[in-house]
């Protein structure tokens, strides 16, 4: 970390890995995060001696992880989970994968084939980022994107809505999926607009690379 001023125990809170969101007690709405690089960047902070905090959805955690976890089924679980932790962190990563969505109505009893179309009401989610914003001060948090078109004029427009130090923009679509152990094309956009461009990068080494640049927000 060269010269940063990185204190020695930096409190590091992450989020991972996809939400759920209930439609009736058999069956949820969610999406095909695997938590992999929020679990990546729990390893190596905790590596480094920080103080780790990964909240993590519905997913499998690796053995000898080490570090403090929180589990989170829906978006408003996750809300009540950050908002315990974020207020005391240095250092947010919001890697999870949030519904926007919700069934207007969870069902109580499990919903029967009956006829042969079933409309589903959904309603939107609140925005995660934008409430634990009111903790910023001089945290730093790092925001991900996914988009299938315009990727950094919309990934920066959420940089600016949400209040991000950073964000991490990759484009999604039905051939490119950055799911799981893959190899990754990603922007790393700063607040100032500038961009960073990976081809094919290993979650590994994008997380080693955006702890750096953690790392020299904080010594600002
Ligand atoms: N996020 C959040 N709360 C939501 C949705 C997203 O905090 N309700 C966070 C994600 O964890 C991510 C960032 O916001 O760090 C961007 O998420 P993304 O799904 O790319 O964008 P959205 O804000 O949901 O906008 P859209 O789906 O319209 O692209």
């Amino acid at each position: 970390m060269g010269k940063s001023k990185m204190p020695k125990k930096l409190k590091v809170v992450i989020s991972a890995g996809p939400t759920r969101e209930p439609l009736d007690p058999v069956r949820f709405i969610s999406n095909y995060s695997t938590g992999t690089l929020g679990v990546t960047l729990a390893r190596i902070h905790r590596a480094m001696g920080h103080d780790v905090t990964l909240a993590h959805g519905p997913m499998p955690l690796p053995p000898n992880l080490k570090v403090k976890t929180l589990e989170f089924e829906t978006v408003l679980d996750l809300m009540k989970v950050l908002s315990k932790v974020v207020p005391t962190c240095d250092v947010l990563y919001m890697v999870a994968a949030v519904s926007d969505f919700k069934p207007l109505v969870a069902e109580q009893a499990k919903i029967k084939k009956g006829s042969r179309f079933l409309n589903l009401s959904l309603v939107q989610n609140p925005d995660v980022l934008k409430h634990l914003r009111r903790y910023k001060d001089g945290k730093v948090f790092v925001g991900f994107s996914l988009e299938s078109k315009n990727v950094y004029k919309h990934s920066f427009k959420k940089l600016r809505e949400k209040g991000l130090d950073l964000i991490v923009a990759q484009k999604v679509n039905e051939k490119i999926k950055p799911f799981g152990h893959v190899s990754i094309d990603a922007t790393v956009i700063d607040s100032a607009g500038h961009r960073d461009e990976f081809r094919k990068v290993s979650k590994d080494k994008l997380a080693r690379y955006l702890i750096r640049r953690v790392a020299k927000l904080r010594a600002l």
